[in-house]
This record gives C-alpha cells, sequence and structure tokens, in this order.
C-alpha cells in the first residue's frame, strides 16, 4: 500500500503520517528531507544557495546513506536549515535529480533496520502529484498559517530552541509564498486527494478522520 501525505509547512503532515505508518506498519519517507539534506550540504561548503547549479550538482551527489547522517545535524530541523530547504526545492533541476531516490524507496519498502515494510507513506507537498500519482490514498493536510506557526513554535521551545512567535509565523508565510509560486511543483491538492483542514482539530482527530477513509478505500 502506498499513500501519500501533502500539504503546507507545519500542517501535521509529519505526525499524522508516524501514526498512519505505525497502524499499518508502512515505512515512512519523509520526503522533505531531501531538500534539508541538499541545503545543509549548500551550508556547510559555503555555496550560496542562489546558486541553482551548485544545488543540483548537490542534489546529483546525494544518496540515501549521506541523508540520513545529515539529518542527526543540529541544523537539519532548524529554521536555517528549513529555509535553506525552501530555497534549494524551487529549483527544478534539483528536483528532477532527487526524483529517483525518492520513487525507488517504494520498489523495496523496508524500515530502519532493513526489515520489509508492508508498504510506504511519503509525507511531503509534491507526493501525491509528483512523486506517487498512483498512490492508493492520498490525503492534503492544511491549517491556517497562524495555528501552523503555532505548531512549529511549541516545536521549536521543546527542543529547547530559543524562537519568537513572530519569526516562526513570517517564515511560515515566506515559506507559503515561495511554494505556492514554485513551477514544477505547486502547492495544490492532486485531483483524488481526500482534504484535511486540522486547524480546528487534535491529532487524534486527524488520524481517526484519516483512518476513516483509508479502511473505506480499503474496502
Ligand atoms: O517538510 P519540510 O519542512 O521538511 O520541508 C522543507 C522544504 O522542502 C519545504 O520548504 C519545501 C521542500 N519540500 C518540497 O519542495 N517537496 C517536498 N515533497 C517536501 C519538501
Amino acid at each position: 500500500m502506498i499513500i501519500t501525505v501533502d500539504g503546507p509547512a507545519a500542517a501535521g503532515k509529519g505526525t499524522l503520517s508516524q501514526k498512519l505508518a505505525d497502524k499499518y506498519g508502512l515505512a515512512y519517507f519523509d520526503t522533505g528531507m531531501v531538500y534539508r539534506a541538499v541545503g545543509l550540504m549548500m551550508l556547510k561548503q559555503t555555496l550560496e544557495l542562489s546558486d541553482a547549479c551548485a544545488a543540483q550538482k548537490m542534489a546529483g551527489e546525494l544518496t540515501f546513506a549521506t541523508m540520513m547522517e545529515l539529518s542527526r545535524d543540529k541544523d537539519f530541523r532548524s529554521s536555517i536549515g528549513g529555509q535553506a530547504a525552501s530555497i534549494v526545492s524551487s529549483y527544478s533541476g534539483v528536483r528532477a535529480q532527487l526524483l529517483d531516490m525518492q520513487r525507488n524507496f517504494a520498489k523495496n519498502p523496508t524500515f530502519a533496520d532493513g526489515s520489509p515494510a508492508n508498504g510506504v507513506i511519503y509525507d511531503g507537498r509534491d507526493t501525491g502529484t509528483v512523486i506517487c500519482p498512483h498512490a492508493d490514498v492520498k490525503f492534503f493536510i492544511t491549517a491556517s498559517s497562524e495555528v501552523r506557526a503555532k505548531r512549529r513554535y511549541d516545536e521549536f521551545l521543546q527542543k529547547g530552541m530559543n524562537v519568537l512567535f513572530d519569526d516562526v509565523l513570517r517564515d511560515v508565510k515566506a515559506r507559503d509564498e515561495r511554494d505556492a509560486n514554485r513551477k514544477d511543483a505547486p502547492m495544490k491538492p492532486a485531483e483524488d486527494a481526500i482534504i484535511l483542514d486540522t486547524s480546528d482539530l487534535n491529532i487524534d482527530e486527524v488520524f481517526q478522520k484519516a483512518v476513516a477513509f483509508i479502511e473505506e478505500r480499503l474496502k
């Protein structure tokens, strides 16, 4: 089974995906990681994020193992890492280089320990439209920018990071703006996606709704 979970930054894609992966025994691919990895490689090598050619080259050199290694870096999930990812992900050459790596994962999905999974859950904003248009179930998770900024702000605080809410909100809006205007992977639900607005729902409510849709689809 292949499930895709698309939607804007901090809408709750990751939490929902993890819970669904656990319930259905699916391997989880957080596709934002490929862009975070390329962005971080650029930063570490002090390359200009505006250099699309350099970013494309970095993307071509990225392996799954390198991505996993970079994911342990303190900047990988930080606001700086998110901005860098957002910038490099706007280059079509970068996206093209990273397509096979993401698609190939579904051919032989495994968990981190190498054991086989029942399928994959892809988390990321173009997974239902570009990466896996033939997925069995597609979700598009959204919420207002204020609600999303508050969730991200709380996450940062929990991790002990010192941030201001207004900065996080500005960051979320800047990313929305950039992501919405991308030519090759604009932020839009797949035609057959189930749209879930999570602004007024807690994670358990979102999860229950998603499970109900999946059970219906599996009948
Ligand atoms: O989900 P995230 O915050 O880790 O994503 C980081 C950036 O990567 C985000 O600003 C846009 C980009 N991204 C993308 O373009 N396509 C995806 N499938 C996932 C993420």
